[in-house]
């Protein structure tokens, strides 16, 4: 790479109604948090009182907004089947998807914020999912989720990030650095919050990788940076987009 790592971004937007035809403003909002967050310009990234302030992490990845893709379609919600992802389906397929980051926008259902594929899977359907509900901080984005952090967080997982809790009671989310957690925490945790797993650490529910409510997380570790940054090494499995 020369110099910092750049991400264009394609959106996919999918709407019946107009509401959900979110406005150019909306996403650029969305690229706005993901610039701040991966690069530790979140206003909130100081936060008095966290236990983890000496190893949150500035990533240093910019996103940069490419292209919108617009499609009018008739379906009400899409799930999580990749249909979004398939113009054969009513979806919109994805744009030079081994340079560019995908973005589908659209009405999921179930109370799914959005979902993500991991590396190493099929460049047809890689990229995220978000609703428009959740994407970005104006126009229709929705408290508390409102504040663009299920992009941040998705985005996380597909830079093969896992959640902070190892999707298991006092799980592994082989990152060294991060805390065992009993399981997710919702809302804004109270400070000091401890898990009861071995050694009963303060639990990391600042981080994006945990499932808080927006204004509660403002943090990646250092030990999920580098796992972040390995996936874009020359061996690693998004090494197209250096
Ligand atoms: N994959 C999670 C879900 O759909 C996203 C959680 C995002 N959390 C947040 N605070 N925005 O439920
Ligand atoms: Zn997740
Ligand atoms: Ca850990």
């Amino acid at each position: 790479v020369n110099g910092v790592l750049e991400i264009p971004v394609v959106f996919n937007v999918l709407y019946r109604s107009s509401s959900e035809n979110i406005s150019q403003s909306q996403l650029q909002s969305q690229i706005d948090v993901l610039n701040k967050d991966f690069n530790a310009q979140n206003s909130d990234f100081n936060t008095p009182n966290n236990p983890y302030s000496s190893i949150r992490a500035n990533v240093g990845i910019r996103f940069v907004l490419d292209k919108v893709v617009r499609k009018r379609t008739n379906k009400r919600s899409w799930g999580t089947n990749d249909a979004m992802k398939k113009s054969n389906r009513g979806g919109i397929d994805p744009t030079s998807p081994t340079t560019k980051l995908n973005y589908w926008v659209c009405t999921i259902g179930g109370g799914i914020l959005g979902y993500a594929q991991f590396p190493g899977g099929s460049s047809a359907t890689d990229g995220v999912v978000i609703d428009s509900k959740y994407t970005g901080t104006n126009g229709t984005a929705s408290y508390p989720f409102n504040l663009g952090r299920t992009a941040t967080h998705e985005v996380g997982h597909w830079m093969n990030l896992r959640h902070i809790w190892g999707d298991s009671t006092c799980g592994n989310d082989q990152v060294s650095d991060t805390p065992t957690h009993n399981t997710a925490n919702y809302g804004v945790p109270s400070v000091g919050h401890r898990s009861t797993c071995s050694g009963t650490p303060l639990e990391m529910y600042m981080n994006y990788m945990d499932y808080t409510d927006d204004r509660g997380m403002y943090m990646f570790s250092n030990g999920q940076k580098s796992r972040m940054l390995s996936v874009f090494s020359t061996s690693g499995p998004r090494a197209s987009f250096r």
